[in-house]
């Protein structure tokens, strides 16, 4: 028989996906503990809490206690999905950049600048529009399209002048005129399970602004760029994001590695939430295996 499993599932609210993701842990009768992000602390004198468990499912909202949640488990050697690392590189969008850029993964053009100057600069160079995002955040908040001279200087001194640290970063991409649609792959333990369009009147397609989601059928080139994109970041349970770009083809847009699925499970029948948690089984087990 094999040993009993002790899983963790650290969240922020139970969302629908949280809902769904219990259900199936407790479908297969996997013994589990809810960690409320919001009520945990991890004292780090005391890690025989945390070390009990085989794996920990990062389900926080929040980027940064999600992050160093992560950070804390794998230090204490305890297997996370995903882990603190995949986090790293998913979660901040010029680190993932830099990550497929290095394993030559179709993407935006994009820069970087440090000041509004250098970033006028930048700016200039590409032609407009273009787009400017905050290296970290979620949900297309704070995401600014600039169609003349005249914008990006005032949205550079606003940035400059109201913004925290993190806007200090001009994170400059080309914009895309993508037929009113962007691509979703999910993507678990190297495999594809499923894809849908979100499709928006409006440039932002994010369903947490109003995007629709619709079937897409998963073509050979969606999988194999999906793929490519979730080994650039490391791999793990991934939600990699696609625009079409009239010219370039299928180009990465970005890679989300707590992923909502509220909209691609009941639109696709494919139970993503058990397939989660068989991912999740199967990393615990191979820690046990590796304990034994
Ligand atoms: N360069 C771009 N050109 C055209 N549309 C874009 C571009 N960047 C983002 N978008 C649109 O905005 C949405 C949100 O952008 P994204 O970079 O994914 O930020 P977030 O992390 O907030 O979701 C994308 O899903 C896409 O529809
Ligand atoms: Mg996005």
């Amino acid at each position: 028989m094999q040993p009993r499993l002790r899983i963790g599932v650290l969240f922020s609210r139970v969302r629908v996906e949280e809902k769904w993701i219990f259900g199936s842990l407790e479908k297969r009768g996997v013994e589990y503990d809810r960690l409320d992000d919001r009520l945990i602390h991890f004292d780090l004198e005391v890690p025989a809490p945390w070390r009990q468990y085989d794996a920990v499912l990062e389900r926080s909202i929040s980027y940064t206690s999600g992050l160093y949640a992560l950070r804390v488990l794998n230090a204490l050697g305890v297997p996370t999905v995903n882990t603190a690392a995949v986090a790293e590189a998913c979660g901040d969008k010029l680190t993932t950049s830099a990550l497929l850029a290095r394993a030559s993964v179709p993407q935006p053009h994009n820069a970087l600048a440090f000041t509004p100057e250098a970033a006028l600069q930048a700016i200039d160079a590409f032609g407009y529009p273009v787009v400017l995002k905050p290296v970290v955040g979620s949900w297309g908040r704070l995401l600014a399209k600039i169609n003349d001279r005249d914008a990006a200087e005032a949205i550079l001194e606003h940035k400059a002048t109201l913004g925290s640290v993190q806007h200090s970063v001009f994170y400059i991409q080309e914009f895309i005129s993508k037929p009113g649609r962007d691509i979703r792959g999910v993507v678990i333990g190297g495999r594809v399970l499923a894809a849908i369009y979100r499709k928006s009147e409006h440039w932002i397609t994010n369903t947490a602004r109003g995007g629709a989601g619709e079937t897409c059928p998963l073509t050979p080139e969606i999988e194999g760029i999906c793929l490519q994109a979730a080994q650039a970041v490391g791999g793990g349970v991934l939600a990699v994001d696609l625009v079409e770009h009239p010219h370039k083809g299928l180009l990465v847009n970005e890679i989300n590695h707590t992923m909502e699925f509220h909209t691609v499970q009941p639109l696709t029948g494919i139970d993503i939430a058990g397939e989660i948690v068989n991912y999740v089984i199967e990393i615990a087990r191979e820690r046990q295996k590796e304990a034994a």
